[in-house]
């Protein structure tokens, strides 16, 4: 099968198109043919790892160590990125009950990544579901990463109707999702992102957008329920007075100073911290599929690019001027098919 591989880390450059062999279904797995694979953060992260210092790594150092055990020190151990994706099934092992021949899928694949490839073998207890009839396979591609994140780390500030949510990054894979999954939630939600993608975090859904070039949102006198910054950039001293008396100040990405304000905050009843990992379940999927099929989380696609322009995609993925997902088409016509 043609896969799209990576024997060094660095920029896009290090992506190429390789015949690799064919994965082989055990009895507990399904071999999915891949239509179409989104590019995340994670895909940018893990190809380029050598060069991520750990002051540069958003999380703390024993997450960088974890990293580098799991993406490779001097040569990736994983050879072929992608972790959320759509396809159909192809065969599947003798034990597996949920998937047959011809259901089209999607999921997530997390650190272990392989979709960008052809064909993909995957336990049938791992996050895979039926893709919702409601989208198309790009569409489908595009839903999972940010929607798995998002939803489980909002769940853990326990957002309430008419509460009043601040998104910082709202225009990226897991902000995008917040702000729907927000907004299904009842809440009013202030999106904080670059200027070019105002519109798009409107389009979404976001109540109010703010560009984070033109205001700091610390700054203007308005206070929410909850803070959910996904890059990790306010610290609490800067944003407590942003938060009311028993706001929650919520973590996508941290530090080990941000644990020691959610460790300090956690004995008081004001306002609180909260670092959290999203596991990337089974149960979170289904559960986004759930979403997807209501119409609460929808895809927008900025570009597409065939298989044989990855280094492309990458590289445009790259410049930050993307308002919207960026899919890999891993087999021609993907667009057209399974809606
Ligand atoms: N806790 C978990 O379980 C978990 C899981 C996965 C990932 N993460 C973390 O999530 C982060 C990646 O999130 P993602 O995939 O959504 O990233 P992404 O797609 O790269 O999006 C980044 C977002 O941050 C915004 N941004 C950039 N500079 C900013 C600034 N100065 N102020 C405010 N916003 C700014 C971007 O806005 P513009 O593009 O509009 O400029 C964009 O909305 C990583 O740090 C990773 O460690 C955490």
């Amino acid at each position: 099968m043609k896969a799209i591989v990576y024997t060094e880390f660095g920029s896009p450059d290090v992506l190429r198109i390789e015949e690799t062999a064919q994965p082989v279904p055990k009895p507990n797995e399904i071999l999915v043919r891949v239509r179409a694979a989104g590019i995340n953060f994670g895909d940018l992260v893990a190809r380029s790892f050598k060069a991520v210092t750990p002051r540069g790594f958003y999380m703390p150092f024993l997450f960088w160590l974890i990293g580098k055990a799991s993406f490779g020190w001097n040569k990736p151990r994983i050879r072929i990125l992608g972790d959320e994706w759509a396809g159909d099934v192809v065969s599947v092992g003798r034990e597996v009950k949920r998937f047959k021949p011809g259901d089209q899928v999607f999921g997530f694949t997390g650190q272990r990544f392989g979709a960008n490839a052809e064909f993909l073998c995957l336990a049938e207890s791992a996050p895979v579901a039926h893709k919702p009839a409601t989208v198309t396979m790009e569409e489908a591609a595009v839903i999972p990463y940010g929607a798995l994140m998002a939803l489980p780390l909002l769940r853990r500030a326990n957002l309430q109707p008419g509460q009043r949510i601040l998104i910082n990054g709202a225009s990226g894979g897991i902000g995008s999702a917040a702000v729907q999954i927000a907004k299904h939630l009842g809440a009013e939600v202030t999106a904080v992102c670059g200027g070019p993608r105002l519109e798009f975090v409107r389009a979404l859904g976001a109540d109010r957008a703010i560009d984070y070039e033109e205001q700091d949102f610390t700054k203007n006198g308005e206070t929410y329920d909850v803070i959910f910054d996904i890059l990790g950039q306010a610290h609490f001293s800067r944003c407590r007075h942003s938060l009311k008396p028993r706001g929650v100040l919520l973590y996508a990405s941290f530090k080990t100073r941000n644990l020691l304000s959610m460790i300090r905050t956690s004995l008081s009843r004001g306002r609180r911290v909260v670092c959290a990992i999203a596991p990337g379940s089974l149960k979170d999927l289904l559960a986004v599929k759930e979403l997807v099929e209501a119409g609460k989380i929808k895809a927008i696609i900025d570009k597409r690019f065939p298989m044989d322009r990855a280094a492309d995609a990458h590289r445009y993925v790259e410049t930050g001027r993307r308002t919207g997902a960026v899919v890999i088409m891993m087999a021609p016509g993907a667009e057209e098919e399974g809606k």
